[in-house]
């Protein structure tokens, strides 16, 4: 028989990346989520984090998060299911649901959880779930445990989503999009699919992991910002982002709740989200509600950086959002600036092909980015893009420190793309 590990052993592309010194991933912070954090020693200013409001590093938050696992302990040691649920659990799906506009809500281990159960229990046998082309892949997997057949359409391209519509007008369906887009940042077309939706008589659910204290003058996410909340039948919201701990929502009618708490695997056969991380959703759901002023300054953060990068002639993509992607095009060259852009005290990461459709360095906003973070961001992915000659000319910016060194790769763009085809194939394909 041939090993099972060969594959294991045949996977350099790790390796190759990490001699060229643009190996960007699990690099080790050394303090809380803020944004700065501590790397190696040394402060970076974070432009990779979901922490939108930043409420990670809150006082009250914590403070939350400590009062919760002092009364209930570490853990629930067992699924909600069983013995897992207590009265923390069911105190926040309640402020969570009311929040949304929704009957009733259950809250899953992680916002991955609560995708791959709620679709998977949803979708049976002989229903269709239709996935915008970029939806985020919790949602992917969610479609793959379905025992329904999984239908896709253009992003965000309503033309197409009707076609689908027709081609499948007899089944039972339910449309599965993200409403703000987590690499591209746009926002779902929810007026048309709203219309749709009612045209062929099919569920909506839409997943608000990065537009939940983002968008709708609430913050309550795409339902809220369209006007269109009580349209949606199924709201999925994460905790790991705006709400500064970790967690999954799916909120809708009781009957909907009902029948995914009895049947999605991932709710029933998993350990119940821990009393730390409830007590830190209970205080960020608070915070959320009591002040806006923290959206407020989050989208005079995303604006002023749009028109940063737009003015120095970088390309950002269709974004709508706090995510704001800033395309490079070629995938060497998004790993060789996230490096150099690190040297330079600013954390980023590279999003490569098939997981976009071409290469991005995927930057986000927080409300506690100041000014000073915003403009040295800025110079410096200024100085680094005329050094890669993603934009022609000297300065304008008059960054007041200049450049480490001028990056010298032994790689060429073929050795790049052969190292890590396959490993980025197999992990984005979607
Ligand atoms: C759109 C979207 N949905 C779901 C998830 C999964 O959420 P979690 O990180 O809480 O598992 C993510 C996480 O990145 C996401 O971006």
């Amino acid at each position: 028989m041939n090993d099972i590990f060969k594959k294991c052993y045949e996977f350099t592309a790790t390796k190759d990346i990490k001699a060229q010194g643009v190996y960007p991933y699990f690099k080790k912070v050394e303090s809380a989520q803020g944004p700065e954090v501590i790397i190696g020693g040394r402060k970076i200013v974070v432009v990779c984090s979901n922490n939108y409001l930043g409420l990670a590093d809150h006082p009250k938050v914590i403070e939350g998060s400590i009062k919760a696992a002092k009364k209930y302990g570490t853990s629930c040691t067992g699924s909600r299911f069983l013995n897992g649920t207590n009265d923390l659990h069911e105190k926040v799906e309640k402020k969570f649901a009311k929040f949304v506009g929704k009957e009733t809500a259950i809250l899953f281990t992680t916002g991955h959880h609560s995708n791959i159960g709620a679709i998977s229990s949803l979708v049976g046998k002989n229903d269709i779930v239709i996935t915008d082309k970029l939806d985020h892949a919790s949602i992917i997997d969610g479609c793959r445990l379905a025992l329904g057949e999984m239908v896709r359409f253009r992003h965000n391209d309503m033309a197409d989503l009707e076609r689908q519509l027709i081609k499948n007008k007899d089944a039972s369906a339910i449309i599965v999009v993200d409403g703000v887009f987590s690499m591209e940042g746009d926002i779902a077309n929810l007026p048309e699919i709203v219309k749709l939706a009612k045209r062929y008589g099919v569920r909506i659910f839409v997943d608000e992991a990065h537009s939940l204290g983002v968008l709708g003058e609430r913050g309550t996410g795409t339902g809220e910002h369209f006007g269109l909340q009580s349209d949606v039948d199924v709201v999925m919201a994460t905790a790991s982002k705006s709400l500064a701990s970790i967690g999954g929502f799916i909120a809708s009618s009781n009957e909907v709740i009902e029948y995914i708490k009895h049947t999605a695997r991932s709710l029933i056969f998993t350990a119940s989200l821990p009393p730390a991380c409830v007590g830190a959703i209970d205080v960020a759901l608070d915070i959320l509600q009591q002040e806006p002023e923290r959206r407020e300054t989050l989208w005079k953060n995303t604006r002023k950086m749009k028109e940063g990068f737009q003015s120095m002639g970088l390309d950002t993509g269709t974004s709508e959002s706090p995510i704001i992607p800033i395309t490079v095009g070629d995938d060497m060259k998004a790993f060789q600036m996230c490096r150099m852009l690190f040297d330079e005290g600013v954390f980023t990461s590279p999003v490569v092909s098939p997981a976009v459709p071409q290469a991005i360095i995927r930057t986000s906003y927080m409300a506690t980015h100041t000014d000073a973070h915003l403009e040295f961001i800025l110079d410096k992915f200024e100085k680094v893009s005329k050094q890669v000659g993603l934009i022609p000319g000297g300065n304008t910016r008059k960054s007041k420190t200049s450049a480490k060194k001028s990056w010298k790769f032994a790689f060429s763009r073929k050795d790049f793309a052969d190292a890590t085809k396959n490993w980025f194939k197999n992990l984005w394909s979607k």
